[in-house]
């Protein structure tokens, strides 16, 4: 009941959305307080149910409650609805927050910049090779890395691929000169966005729908599962499928509340966390064969596809953003993934 009033709230201003949602959890929690579970732990997300991560949420949500029978509670907050890509990592540091799976462009800005090499341009041709990556040596020690800004990380999610949107198809560097795209605030996908000609302009997740819809950017890149869920179609009839960058999550909880944990609880949350994850790593390249199929069937919608020779020259014009990422981070990691990428 709580949960369908707060979805039928308006997606802004997001202040009032968070008021209203205290006021409700506080109401729900009253006639909660007789079973209280020894463990809440809140999962907030920005995307919809419909997604891999709303889907590994979802699954995480209900192996708990399968397994710990009662003790721990997991809500699960999409689409927004309690914190937004802007401040939900500040909300997880100040406990306000237990759990968040922000996509890894989120983590550079957040004072991790090794994240940003996931990235550039073209690094992956597909989700095996991003895996060799992810779950191996390298993504250990990036999950590590994470404490250094009071985040304990957990494990990786995939979503796919990003495609480009806009009121025209995007094929070659010409098409994108101008254009006003919105991205997440990460150096290296502006720096891409600038090599292409365009302008990149950095925008909370939550907030791109109405952008577009208002003209403030032009164009803007997703996975197939985004842009549909977050419904752009309408405002992005073109999309122009480049897949020319990956977009996937790390889950991370706040340390101190991971510490909090009694050892079994913590065991049964490790296990049910790897089991979603698994699940939702295997989901993720069917979510996005069913979207693709939903977009080509969506009246309105246009799907390009460019040739070789096409992707080749959008390879070549984003070179700018891969310097500037060895500049600023020097060639060890770099090195790293690329032997990642052959050896596993
Ligand atoms: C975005 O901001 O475009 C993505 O990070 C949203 C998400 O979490 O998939």
């Amino acid at each position: 009941m709580v949960a369908a009033w707060i979805t039928a709230l308006p997606r802004s201003p997001r202040v009032l959305r968070r008021t209203a949602l205290g006021a409700l959890l506080g109401a729900a929690s009253g006639l909660a307080r007789a079973a209280k579970p020894a463990v809440l732990l809140r999962f907030s997300h920005v995307v919809a149910p419909d997604t891999p991560k709303g889907q590994m949420a979802l699954r995480f949500q209900a192996l708990v409650h399968e397994r710990a029978g009662g003790r721990i509670r997991v809500e699960v907050f999409p689409d927004s609805q309690l914190w937004g890509d802007d401040d939900e990592m500040e909300a997880l540091r100040l406990g306000a927050v237990e759990m968040l799976a922000p996509s890894l462009s989120k983590f550079g800005n957040a004072g991790v910049p090794e994240f940003e090499v996931f990235d550039l341009p073209y690094l992956f041709a597909d989700l095996a090779q991003v895996q060799r990556v992810t779950q191996g040596a390298v993504g250990r020690g990036l999950l590590q890395r994470l404490g250094r800004q009071q985040m304990l990380g957990l494990g990786f999610l995939d979503n796919g691929f990003k495609q480009m949107s806009a009121t025209r198809p995007l094929r070659t560097p010409a098409d994108f000169s101008g254009l006003r795209v919105r991205v997440q605030a990460s150096r290296v996908l502006a720096a891409q966005m600038r090599a292409l000609g365009a302008r990149p302009v950095v925008l909370p997740f939550g907030e791109t729908q109405r952008a577009l819809a208002s003209g403030v950017v032009d164009a803007a890149e997703n996975p197939l599962s985004n842009f549909l869920t977050q419904g752009l179609a309408p405002w992005q009839p073109h999309l122009t499928l480049t897949q020319h960058g990956y977009l996937g999550y790390a889950v991370v909880s706040n340390p101190r509340f991971w510490a909090s944990l009694a050892p079994t609880d913590r065991a049964l949350l490790d296990s049910a966390l790897a089991d979603a994850l698994a699940h939702g790593n295997r989901l993720a390249a069917a979510l996005d064969q069913q979207a693709l199929a939903t977009l080509r069937r969506t009246p309105g919608v246009m799907l390009h596809q460019p040739a070789a020779a096409e992707r080749a020259v959008l390879r070549r014009a984003v070179q700018p953003a891969w310097d500037g990422l060895r500049r600023s981070l020097g060639p060890g990691l770099l090195d790293d993934v690329q032997n990642a990428l052959i050896t596993g």
